[in-house]
């Protein structure tokens, strides 16, 4: 089955039964047995939901693995695959990862004595560098949030196996249709679904999708056990924006190329940074490992004052946190999605005030152009 078509046919499709083409929404907690300690297959809607298995399913065949997790957010599928490993061990983490993982590691995993390093991945001797005797997990974003860094896949599974890493990638930003990391063998993949495979922002939920049958165990022990599973009629919601991924994704990618060309030949604009541009350094190894560049884009107008001047005269990009949606948004990272990051680590990170970071919609390119002109001219 092509890519596009899987979006439509791939997974649980309609209801056996009534021919429903859609899946229909089983808003249930418990489930009768025929006699005490036998079950036609779901017991509990937290061990397991109809609906929900639907949308696992389907996650499961996007990403081309053998298993998939639907859960409550991206961090709760994060936190979930955060508890695979044990107090003692060691993580190496992408350094610009978003923010709410970065408080996640430094915030609260290290209460259980989780111990972690930040580095760019894009560097594949610092990633090596930081590797400890007690490290378990190299969990990589790419590309990041903001900066769009570019992380070489083929080369981290290569150190992964090296140092007997689990390989965890956020795939977030790429989506299923354009980057698939079990194929490079990563061992596992993650998503905030909130963003592109849901699409219309309209729900908070997080997908997981593995290969191995053993590692998929341990994980669906883990969202049992854990709990942050994703409800029904959420559920429900991902499958319909599913259906819509690929169609979308080259809609918003086409906008965002030229967006990027826009921006990257403005006078008042320093620096863009987007995967597409062959000037972006991640450009090369970004052709090779995906299908696509995707639709972020950030660029720097070299202050908080500037950038607020682009924001405050925009109409058509909605200044929000979040992305991936039909509609464009706008938002300074410095002080919202990355403000739990102190200020001068995110200024190591190259996220300064002025950087500004537009998640591309589906709109007519030329009005957005229009829109950001109205406050970069
Ligand atoms: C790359 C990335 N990973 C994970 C998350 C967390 O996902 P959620 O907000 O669905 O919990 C986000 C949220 O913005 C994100 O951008």
């Amino acid at each position: 089955m092509k890519r596009k078509t899987k979006m439509v046919h791939g997974g649980i499709t309609g209801d056996e039964r009534t021919g429903a083409v859609s899946v229909p929404i089983y808003q249930v907690s418990t489930y009768r047995q025929p006699e005490a300690g036998k079950h036609t297959g779901y017991e509990y809607s937290r061990t397991g939901n109809p609906t929900r298995h639907a949308l696992e399913t389907v996650t499961a065949e996007l990403e081309n693995g053998n298993a998939g997790f639907a859960f409550a957010s991206g961090m709760a599928a994060i936190t979930t695959v955060m508890m695979l490993l044990k107090a003692g061990d060691h993580v190496v983490l992408t350094d610009d990862v978003y923010g709410g993982t970065y408080r996640l590691t430094t915030k609260v995993l290290n209460r259980i004595e989780l111990g972690h390093t930040f580095v760019d991945t894009s560097d594949i001797a610092a990633v090596e560098a930081a590797i400890q005797p007690n490290t378990k997990m190299l969990y990589i974003e790419t590309p990041t949030n903001p900066l769009l860094k570019v992380t070489d896949l083929k080369k981290m599974k290569e150190i992964a196996d090296k140092y007997n890493l689990l390989l965890v990638v956020d795939n977030t930003f790429a989506t299923p249709y354009l980057q698939n990391p079990l194929d490079f063998g990563a061992d596992i993949v993650l998503h905030s679904a909130t963003k592109y495979i849901g699409g219309h922002s309209d729900v908070v939920s997080g997908l997981v999708a593995v290969k191995d049958e053993q590692l998929a165990e341990e994980i669906h022990f883990v969202q049992n056990s854990v709990g942050a599973v994703l409800g029904p009629q959420d559920s429900w919601l991902l499958m319909r924006g599913i259906k819509t991924l690929g169609l979308r994704m080259e809609a918003i990618e086409k906008n965002a190329n030229k967006i990027a060309a826009y921006l990257d030949q403005h006078p008042n604009v320093e620096k863009v940074y987007y995967p597409g541009l062959a000037s972006h350094a991640g450009h090369d190894v970004a052709k090779q490992q995906a299908e696509g560049f995707g639709g972020m884009i950030a660029f720097d107008v070299g202050s908080g004052e500037k950038a607020d001047q682009v924001l405050s005269r925009a109409d058509y990009f909605t200044l929000a946190e979040s992305l991936g949606a039909v509609e464009s948004l706008i938002s300074i990272p410095a002080r919202m999605t990355h403000a739990s990051i102190p200020k001068d680590r995110r200024e190591q990170l190259g996220i300064t005030d002025g950087l500004i970071r537009l998640s591309i919609g589906i709109e007519d390119v030329d009005d957005l152009i229009e829109d950001l002109a109205k406050g970069l001219d």
